[in-house]
């Protein structure tokens, strides 16, 4: 058995490259690694930021969420919201500020339109927090301007291959739009 170190190793500091671009894949082996990618991602984390992680049924959004979710020091499990589509935790980002998190998980959404009855714009222009949708695909045009966007590909029974990318980084403030 490989030894874990305890914390998520240095490079992954230069995960978020906020001038866009996009960085070479991750390989992920293993829901530890998967964890500890979400980790080392919120160490770059502030609020305002939204990541949308798109991937397939059981690509790991909800692993990689409880990692971002310990990283941001929330004490409580992370499992996806059963009722309604979104979950609010509070954390800290790693400088010690307190950020709630918000998960949503657009899953069960049946149409874009839904979205406003649960306040998205609330979750799409997080000002107090730090939002993370799973199956943002569903949100239509309903998505901010500017989000980080986090690929999770299958390459493998335990391996996932992960893409993160930013997305408007150079725009003004994310905005959420309906077209
Ligand atoms: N490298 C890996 N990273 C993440 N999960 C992995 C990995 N290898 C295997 N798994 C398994 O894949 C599954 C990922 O489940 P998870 O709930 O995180 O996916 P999801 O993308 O949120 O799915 P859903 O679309 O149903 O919400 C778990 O059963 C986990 O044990
Ligand atoms: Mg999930």
């Amino acid at each position: 058995m490989k030894a874990t170190p305890p914390n998520p190793p240095a490079p992954l500091a230069a995960l978020v490259d906020r001038t866009g671009g996009v960085h070479p894949a991750h390989e992920i082996r293993g829901v530890v690694a998967m964890h500890r990618l979400g980790m080392g991602l919120a160490a770059e984390l502030h609020a305002g930021d939204v990541l949308l992680l798109h991937g397939d049924l059981g690509a790991g959004k909800t692993t990689l969420t409880q990692g971002i979710a310990a990283g941001l020091r929330v004490p409580e499990a992370i499992r996806s919201p059963t009722f309604g589509l979104v979950a609010e935790y509070d954390g800290m980002t790693d400088g010690g500020t307190p950020v709630r998190l918000y998960h949503l998980d657009l899953y069960r959404l049946d149409t874009p339109a839904e979205l406003e009855g649960v306040g998205f714009d609330r979750y799409a222009e997080p000002d107090d927090g730090i939002s993370v949708i799973e199956w943002p695909e569903r949100a239509g045009g309903w998505l901010p301007e500017r989000y980080l966007l986090v690929a999770i590909d299958y390459a493998g029974p335990d391996v996932r291959r992960v893409t993160i990318q930013v997305v408007g980084a150079t725009h003004q403030p994310a905005r959420a739009t309906k077209r």
